[in-house]
């Protein structure tokens, strides 16, 4: 579900027309539905509810801080990939035993992060971090939780980049060697099994896929059950599809109808990530069209957000629906009008931006024209950048008929933060190049470095006449 309708002639989020969204914050920008996150969240729990199931959000679906904390409050814990994220849910308070942290390559210093804040689970990928984690949790004496990710071998049907459960992925180890490290985990005191984990992947449209891959991995937990004291969770990881061009995923009640029974009675808890199905239709990205124009029979709408802001239909070809805030609502889901056809591309110096390619859409936007790109509330603002020196969009979260900005776009002195456009050591080669003195011997640059040099200057935090005088210097 989402709360994006066409009321009164204009696209709507909630009770927030977005046109008047759009005049307050400027574009582009991204704007989510605070109801229907709550609202994905409450769907999954009572799902599932036959499992007292732990919602773990996988944050790096959306990671906005005032975000987290509507998934913490309705209820929520978290799925960590990073000590970035792990920071950012602990910052709204996540409750540590709430969250597990994924991920092939964690590094020493996360797992000491993790083990300080005292979480749930590692969900450990090989045999080489196991004994890292092992020595680093001994090293602390804090003991480990361990779930163990196997990878199914089981074909998602979904796009190759986000298909994780195959035997080829780099994520997890094979059933085989997946008891084989449980085994090694029981014999490792400073590590405790609590689970074992899979994830087969993301946009996953159907049920059966969930079916086989559960089955498999209760089948390897009850193998362990006897030695492993402590193995209560069998975590599903995330993958459940949404609307995209049409309403081909399921119900989230379709996927629990379907996997609740091959838990009921084994006395495991399930643990779920999800991430898009809470997230990706709660949010859209606005955008305002800046020009039109026809290149031979090939008509292009430019709008103000790029692949910067938006890289899914870049990256993966995927499609976002795209349609103008006011005037008539978008044609239903999966229906394509007769209408011409655009490709809509961002200012972004590649080919390869653009939001969509040979789309029908009426001829008759213009410039200034504000547009919805629909189902853009996961994969959209984490995955933004800064290419081309463009500050990223402001989050703004919407909850009945109040909005408010819950991260400010970005300014000029945001691009330049943290950089320095005289390091140290390329001051004196800056100084020499710009006198066209003859390179010193070394000894005597560094002793001309001590008592000549000035201290690197800092980027500041003013806004734009800063960044330009950096920028300037920076050509020299
Ligand atoms: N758990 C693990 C271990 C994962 O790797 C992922 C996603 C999730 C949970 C959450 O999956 P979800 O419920 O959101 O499908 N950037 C891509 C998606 C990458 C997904 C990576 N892993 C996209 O824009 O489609």
């Amino acid at each position: 579900m989402d709360d994006f309708h066409h009321k009164h002639g204009r696209l709507h989020c909630e009770d927030v027309p977005l046109d008047r969204l759009a005049e307050a914050v400027g574009t582009p920008a991204y704007v989510y539905s605070v109801r229907t996150v709550v609202e994905h969240v409450k769907r999954l729990r009572e799902a599932f509810a036959e499992l007292d199931p732990l919602l773990c959000y996988a944050l790096k679906a959306n990671g906005n801080l005032a975000l987290l904390d509507v998934v913490r409050r309705a209820g929520a814990g978290f799925d960590v990939v990073s000590g970035g994220e792990l920071a950012r849910v602990l910052s709204v308070g996540a409750k540590p035993s709430t969250v597990v942290f994924a991920g092939v390559g964690k590094t020493v210093a996360e797992m000491e992060q993790a083990l300080e804040a005292g979480i749930l689970a590692f969900n450990v990928e090989s045999e080489e971090e196991v004994e890292v984690l092992a020595a680093v949790a001994a090293r602390v004496k804090r003991r480990a939780g361990v779930a163990i990710r196997v990878n199914p071998d089981v074909d998602p049907k979904t796009h190759t980049y986000i298909s994780t459960g195959k035997k080829e992925s780099k994520f997890g180890v094979d059933l085989e060697r997946g008891e084989a490290l449980a085994r090694r985990v029981l014999a490792l005191p400073s590590l405790e099994l609590r689970g074992i984990q899979c994830h087969i992947g993301s946009q996953i449209t159907t049920v059966e896929p969930y079916v086989q891959a559960l089955e498999k991995t209760v089948a390897l937990a009850r193998k362990l059950r006897a030695d492993a004291p402590a193995l209560k969770y069998v975590d599903m990881g995330g993958g459940f599809g949404i609307w995209y061009r049409d309403a081909a995923a399921p119900e989230i009640a379709a996927y629990a109808k379907a996997m609740v029974p091959v838990l009921r009675d084994s006395g495991f808890r399930l643990i779920l990530e999800p991430g898009r199905v809470i997230v990706g239709n709660a949010g859209v990205l606005l955008t305002r069209v800046l020009y039109r124009k026809t290149s031979g029979d090939k008509r292009f709408v430019i709008t103000d957000a790029a692949m910067s802001d938006l890289i899914r239909p870049s990256l993966y070809g995927s499609y976002h629906r795209i349609w103008p805030v006011a005037g008539d609502p978008p044609p239903p889901l999966g229906t394509e009008p007769d209408l011409p056809l655009h490709d809509i591309v961002g200012p972004v110096c590649e080919s390869g931006d653009f939001l969509a390619k040979d789309r029908p859409f009426p001829p008759d936007v213009k410039a200034g024209d504000l547009l919805a790109v629909m189902s853009a509330g996961a994969y959209g603002f984490v995955m933004s950048s800064q290419y081309n020196a463009r500050p990223r969009a402001p989050e703004v979260l919407v909850s009945g008929a109040k909005f408010a900005v819950a991260r400010r776009r970005e300014t000029y002195a945001d691009l330049v933060r943290g950089e320095d456009a005289r390091p140290a050591f390329a001051r004196l080669r800056v100084a020499k190049a710009a006198s066209g003195a003859k390179a010193k011997p070394a000894a005597k640059a560094k002793a001309a470095a001590k008592t000549k040099a000035k201290p690197a200057r800092k980027a500041s935090a003013k806004p734009a006449a800063g960044g330009r005088a950096r920028a300037r210097g920076a050509r020299t």
